[in-house]
C-alpha cells in the first residue's frame, strides 16, 4: 500500500511542479521579450498617447518609424499610401468648408501640405519623430525628408491597421490641426 500511494504522490506532485514550471517558463519569456521594454518601444507608447490612436497590430507602426537606411523592412510604402491619404484629407476638407474654392487655390494647399521642407516636417517634429524614427548611422534622423517620410507612414500605417483610410484622414486632420479645415469627429 505505502509504496503505490508513494508513487502516486510524487507523479501528482512531478506533474503539478512541472506544470508551474511552464507557466513560470512562459511568464519569464514574456518579460525577458526585449520587444516590451525597450526604449524604441516605449517611444512607440508615447507616440500613441499623443496621437490618441492605439494601434491594433503595432508592427505597423514600429515600420512607419523605420527608415529604409535602417532595415529591408521599412516605411517607402505605408509613407506613399500616407501622402495619399493626406491629399485626399486635405482636398476633401477645402472642399467641403468651400465648394467655390478655386482649382488653383486648391492645388496651392495641397502643394503645401506635401512640399517636404514644410508642413510636414513641422508636423513631424512637433510630434518628436525625429527622435523615435530608427535610422542607419550615417543617416540624419533630424533631416525633413526622413521625418516628413516617418510623419507620412503614420497615416499609411493607421490606414493599414484601421482598415479605413478615411479614418487614418481624419487623424491626419486633428494632428495638424484646422487651417486647412476642422478635425472631423471619427
Ligand atoms: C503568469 O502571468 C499571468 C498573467 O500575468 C498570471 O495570471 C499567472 O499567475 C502567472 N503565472 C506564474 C506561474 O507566475
Ligand atoms: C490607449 O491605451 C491606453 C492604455 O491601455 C489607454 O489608457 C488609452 O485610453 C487608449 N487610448 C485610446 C485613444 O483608445
Amino acid at each position: 500500500m505505502y509504496p503505490r500511494n508513494f508513487t502516486l504522490f510524487t507523479v501528482l506532485l512531478l506533474a503539478i511542479t512541472s506544470s508551474s514550471f511552464q507557466a513560470q517558463a512562459a511568464n519569464g519569456s514574456h518579460d525577458q521579450g526585449f520587444e516590451f521594454s525597450s526604449p524604441f518601444e516605449t517611444a512607440l507608447e508615447t507616440l500613441q498617447k499623443q496621437m490618441g490612436y492605439n494601434f491594433t497590430r503595432i508592427a505597423l507602426l514600429r515600420r512607419a518609424m523605420t527608415h529604409a537606411s535602417f532595415s529591408e523592412e521599412n516605411n517607402k510604402a505605408l509613407s506613399i499610401l500616407g501622402e495619399s491619404v493626406i491629399g485626399t484629407a486635405v482636398a476633401f476638407s477645402c472642399l467641403r468648408k468651400d465648394i467655390e474654392i478655386s482649382p488653383k487655390d486648391l492645388n496651392r494647399r495641397l502643394s503645401d501640405i506635401s512640399r517636404v521642407d514644410s508642413s510636414c516636417a513641422v508636423d513631424g517634429k512637433r510630434l518628436g519623430l525625429q527622435k523615435v524614427i530608427r535610422v542607419s548611422s550615417k543617416t540624419d534622423a533630424t533631416a525633413p525628408v526622413v521625418v516628413c517620410g516617418a510623419f507620412r507612414a503614420i497615416f499609411g500605417a493607421i490606414a493599414i491597421d484601421t482598415g479605413k483610410p478615411d479614418n487614418a484622414g481624419r487623424f491626419f486632420l486633428s494632428v495638424h490641426g484646422d487651417d486647412v479645415g476642422k478635425a472631423l469627429p471619427l
